[in-house]
């Protein structure tokens, strides 16, 4: 891959990205999509048979999710998946990316798959390709089976196996009409949100656990690469959240806080996946914490099997600075306590996440990445978008003029990163409708589609407008 290094002076002069004109260029063959996840957006907790989740057991403990919110119903799209289609058809995507329920397929986790449970999935399926979409389906966006977590969940190796399993039913149902897979979607918030710092299900807060969930995450990635080629699938890959990570000054402390938390972000995954190693700096990072007891010999090859694309979620950078360790028992420590300080820029406008808005640290993420690891697959987008106060004007429409610009400079830096030879395929808007944003959930709204929660009502916004206008000038162009 011939990438062009422009990532220091991207890094202090954002004018090289052509923030504010136009549709950005894409190249002849780019595509575009939509993407969204079962438990943010289907509902129908008990129906079909579906068995509880740990986000399910998650939402019903006190103080767990904003307001106490839960996914029972969610955009019920388990019951108005056509209508949401109707929807992407009109927006013109090429591609939809939608999660698939490990729950709905496998109740407790384990044993012959649940036919309900996979007719609904066979049912999406089919009203997408006759509307002419290409479906893209995650096996894993977080919902893991209750019963799963009750024998260790990602902290034992046995939730690896189960998860090729599960991905086994799933591709001989579906594998003859969907292409693409994507194995897990952001895995870093699995291991470190969900088993670190407790703030996803399961809740826990440990280091050794954390991070013996990492591993077995990578694990059961590698597995399940294994099971899809075998069943024949053609376009195999994972998606990462790989950070942007900026340091505080360039301080020498400063700087190896940084080092620490590329190990935490990125390297922990990137490096297995794409060097075939386990990260350099593990131990300077987490000390006796990584004691590697749970790795066993020959899952380096399992888990770096070669894979179509690496699927990248992106919405912000980081700033890091060196800080005390929070926690003075070395014993007490959880993965993510490195002894640093992540903070958000506060001289750029910021998304109702708190979120930064610096489009140009896309590109710089993505020309990084290409030449950090030459190895690296063809990339695609699957995820990128920003959550804002949207309200419903006056003439009954949502102007989210934020969110337009956010998706602009993003496609225009997204862009710029192909110009300097990055290999990208196409991008997933997050997302197509709003939705359970987790630990926050109906606060936030992502959609390109607004939810009225009370009726269920789907309102495209300006946002949506502007994108199917981009899908279009790009069609015609080429
Ligand atoms: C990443 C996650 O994959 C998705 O589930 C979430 O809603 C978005 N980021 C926004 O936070």
């Amino acid at each position: 891959m011939t990438v062009t290094d422009r990532t220091t002076d991207r890094t202090t002069d954002p004018t090289t990205v052509r923030e504010g004109a136009g549709f950005p260029r894409f190249p002849r063959g780019f595509f575009f999509g939509a993407a969204t996840a079962s438990y943010q957006i289907e509902g129908a907790h008990d129906v079909g048979g579906r068995g509880p989740s740990i986000w399910d057991t998650y939402c019903r403990e006190p103080g767990r999710v904003a307001e106490g919110a839960t996914g029972d119903i969610a955009c019920d799209h388990y019951h108005r998946y056509r209508e949401d289609v109707a929807l992407l058809r009109e927006l013109g995507v090429d591609s939809y990316r939608f999660s698939v329920a490990w729950p709905r397929v496998q109740p407790t986790g384990a044993g012959p798959a649940n036919a309900e449970g996979l007719d609904f999935y066979d049912r999406l399926v089919d009203e997408l390709l006759a509307a002419g979409i290409a479906p893209a389906a995650t096996l894993y966006h977080w919902d893991l089976p209750q019963a799963l977590e009750d024998r260790g969940g990602w902290r034992v190796r046995e939730t690896a196996e189960r998860f090729a399993e599960y991905t086994r039913l799933v591709v001989d149902r579906l594998g003859d009409r969907v292409d693409r897979w994507i194995t897990l979607n952001e895995p870093f918030c699995s291991a470190f949100v969900g088993y670190a710092i407790g703030r996803h299900a399961p809740g826990a807060r440990e280091g050794r656990g954390a991070l013996a969930a990492a591993h077995h995450l990578l694990v059961g990635h590698g597995l399940a690469v294994r099971a899809l080629r075998e069943a024949g699938a053609r376009e195999v890959g994972i998606t990462l959240n790989p950070d942007r990570l900026l340091p505080a000054t360039e301080s020498p402390a400063d700087l190896a806080a940084v080092r620490r938390a590329e190990t935490l972000h990125n390297a922990v995954w990137l490096d297995p996946l794409f060097a075939g190693r386990y990260p350099e700096h593990e131990r300077e990072t987490w000390g006796d914490l990584a004691d590697g007891s749970y790795r066993r010999e020959g899952d380096l090859i399992t888990i770096a099997a070669p894979l179509d694309f690496v699927g990248v979620n992106y919405y912000r950078p980081i700033t890091i600075a060196d800080a005390p360790h929070r926690a003075a028992d070395p014993a007490a420590r959880t993965a993510v306590d490195i002894g640093v300080e992540e903070s958000w820029r506060q001289d750029v406008r910021r998304t109702t996440m708190g979120w930064p808005v610096v489009p140009h640290t896309f590109t710089d993420l993505l020309v990084d990445l290409g030449r950090r690891y030459p190895e690296l697959p063809p990339v695609i987008i699957t995820e990128n978008g920003s959550a804002e106060d949207d309200s419903v004007a006056d003439d009954g429409q949502v102007h989210d003029a934020d969110r337009v610009a956010y998706l602009r400079d993003h496609l225009h830096a997204l862009a710029a990163a192909v110009d300097a030879g990055v290999d990208v395929r196409g991008y997933y808007v997050w997302s197509l409708m709003d939705n359970f944003e987790w630990a926050f959930g109906y606060a936030k709204r992502f959609g390109i589609v607004r939810v009225d929660y009370d009726t269920l009502e789907r309102l495209p916004k300006d946002s949506y407008r502007w994108y199917r206008e981009l899908i279009a000038h790009h069609k015609q162009e080429w």
